[in-house]
């Protein structure tokens, strides 16, 4: 069995360019069929699957609506494909009802591709996300980071990629020797034990505020992050290690509650002795120079700043780790493609890195992709508009008071709406959660997201907890069947052809495919976001129009089939973007 036996879209496409070459050849032209993308037309009486003619008629030299025509003369009708027509240069195809239910509700209940994973396709992929800095406060736009990435890593493996999502942990550079003179001065064991992000921020920005007025400090810290660099078994690093370690721990935190996973851990100071080797590398090919005092790769031709390689006093910097974590990552997982997931404010640190690899001559370098996004926006009252960083001054936050926050606001809305619910404190972890991360992937991830409780936490709307809910919907009609409420469980006598009145919730559970494929070209987890609110709300307009309990056989169990399946595939769309599916809420 292969995809286009279950993904719709991708069948009529194969029919089409089988179609198409044949007319080529024998017209003794060229035609690159990857240009077949078919989308449904505007007005649906016309079909379910389009494909405008006009860059086909181009390449064969002939008048669009003429193809189109022949084109559809060309195509023969079958099981699936019910009817094919031409509407001036647009061709259309009409599913058949029958097949299109069959065959999208056994794909999704037997788990077969597009709805389960696809099969391995060989593409090496490498996720670079999440990668707070231990010492310095985790903030919004690691949060985005987590979340976008998380949910790549999730499409990427879905679709068939090796995938190595990385958490290149900032567990190194110039702040180490910050923190670590702050430490000195304020630490405090008790409170670093209690709360360990809250108390390395709290010297952090203490150690930010103090050492405008003692410079000393700068010098003392600069002094300690060089003696961390010897590489010796000294004080510096022995308290490197401690608060490296407690953090990566009270990390594990919030990413278990996210449903966050890394393949790697691989942190800054792992590139520790790795450096030299990449430095001698880039040396030897001619590009490195000495600017200052400083070794760096001289980008003026490009109209950039320079790219630092090592300082004028013999340490390195943010850039010679990425360009060393570049060089293993080449070598240790031989990647197509490397994602770095990090916001827009280091757009120009990864131009650098990517023109060094030009200069480099690496074929990849073009397959090093910077995936941005927006910032997020809080609403400030007293000036009325919304803005960047959080009412409270600053863009910091603790990761896990942000999801604290969240559970107590569904907490609040259950006991309200729902107060019998069994179970109610985990319905609200996961929901609450899934708000947040929902939230941030329903836009395109280049726009600015706006930071709003009482939306993102509504019941209605394109909202986190809206799509949960039909989720909930369905496995309630499930349960009272007898049925498992998750979808496991196929109803016998299912006859599809009972199915005709379903064909908009089975046509757009057809999209699953084709968004997943555009969602990994694109790295644009909000495609699919789209396509399960509008899965959610198909299904509540076929539940308010259509009863399954109470209706005759065999009726009744095909409608079972039909709501197993769209429960299934609601549950798969949402965790592969890291939401949760209760089963009551
Ligand atoms: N730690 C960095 C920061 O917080 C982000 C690291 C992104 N990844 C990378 N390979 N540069 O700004």
């Amino acid at each position: 069995m292969s995809r286009s036996d279950t993904d719709l879209n991708l069948y009529v496409a194969d029919k089409i360019r089988k179609s198409l070459s044949r007319l080529a050849q024998d017209k003794g032209q060229e035609i690159d069929l990857d240009m077949v993308a078919l989308v449904p037309p505007k007005d649906e009486t016309l079909g379910d699957l389009g494909l405008a003619c006009f860059p086909f008629a181009k390449a064969l030299r002939m008048n669009p609506v003429q193809l189109c025509a022949e084109l559809a003369e060309a195509m023969s009708t079958d099981e699936v494909i019910e009817r094919v027509q031409s509407t001036g240069p647009f061709l259309n195809v009409r599913l058949a009802r029958t097949a299109l239910a069959r065959i999208t509700i056994e794909g999704v209940l037997e788990d077969r591709a597009p709805f389960g994973a696809f099969e391995a396709n060989g593409q090496k992929v490498v996720i670079d996300f999440s990668s707070p800095n231990i010492a310095k406060p985790f903030h919004l736009g690691h949060l985005r980071s987590t979340v976008i990435g998380a949910a790549l890593r999730r499409l990427y493996l879905h679709t068939g990629h090796e995938v190595h999502g990385i958490n290149h942990l900032g567990d190194w550079g110039a702040q180490f020797g910050k923190i670590i003179v702050a430490w000195r001065e304020w630490g405090d064991e008790e409170a670093l034990q209690a709360n360990p992000m809250r108390h390395l921020f709290e010297i952090y920005v203490r150690y930010g505020q103090e050492s405008k007025e003692r410079p000393e400090l700068d010098e003392q810290a600069s002094l300690a992050f060089q003696n961390l660099e010897t590489g010796e078994d000294n004080e510096e690093r022995a308290l490197w290690e401690k608060l490296r370690n407690i953090s990566l721990e009270a990390f594990q935190g919030p990413y278990g509650r996210l449903g966050v996973e890394f393949d790697h851990v691989t942190g800054e100071s792992f590139y520790e002795d790795r450096m030299e080797a990449t430095i001698e590398a880039i040396e030897a090919e001619g590009i490195a120079t000495m600017s200052d005092g400083a070794l760096v790769v001289d980008l003026s031709a490009e109209g950039l700043p320079p790219c630092i390689l090592r300082k004028s006093d013999g340490t390195t910097i943010y850039a010679t780790r990425d360009l060393a974590a570049l060089f293993y990552r080449r070598d240790t997982y031989a990647f197509d493609r490397a994602l770095y997931v990090v916001g827009q404010e280091q757009k120009l640190h990864f131009r650098q890195l990517k023109l060094v690899l030009e200069k480099l001559g690496w074929p990849q370098a073009d397959r090093v992709e910077h995936v941005d996004f927006g910032l997020i926006l809080f609403w400030h009252e007293d000036e009325k508009k919304w803005k960047k960083g959080t009412t409270r001054g600053g863009n910091a936050i603790f990761l896990d008071e942000v999801l604290d926050e969240a559970v107590s606001g569904v907490r609040r809305i259950i006991e309200d709406k729902n107060p019998d619910l069994t179970d109610k404190e985990a319905i609200a972890e996961m929901v609450g959660v899934s708000a947040i991360v929902f939230n941030d992937l329903k836009n395109e991830r280049i726009k600015d997201v706006k930071f709003d409780w009482d939306r993102m936490l509504s019941f209605e709307g394109e909202t986190g907890p809206y799509v949960q809910y039909a989720g909930a919907r369905l496995s309630s009609i499930l349960r009272k069947a007898g049925l498992d409420g998750a979808g496991k469980d196929i109803p016998d006598d299912v006859d599809y052809s009972t199915l005709a009145d379903a064909d908009k919730v089975l046509l757009v559970m057809q999209e699953f495919g084709p968004t997943l494929q555009r969602a990994v070209d694109k790295n644009e987890p909000s495609l699919l976001t789209s396509l399960m609110i509008r899965l959610a709300s198909s299904i509540h307009s076929y539940l308010r129009e259509h009863h399954v309990l109470s209706a005759e056989e065999p009726v009744r169990s095909s409608r079972l089939a039909l709501v197993a399946a769209a429960r299934r595939l609601l549950e798969k769309g949402l965790a592969i973007l890291g939401v949760a599916s209760p089963q009551e809420m």
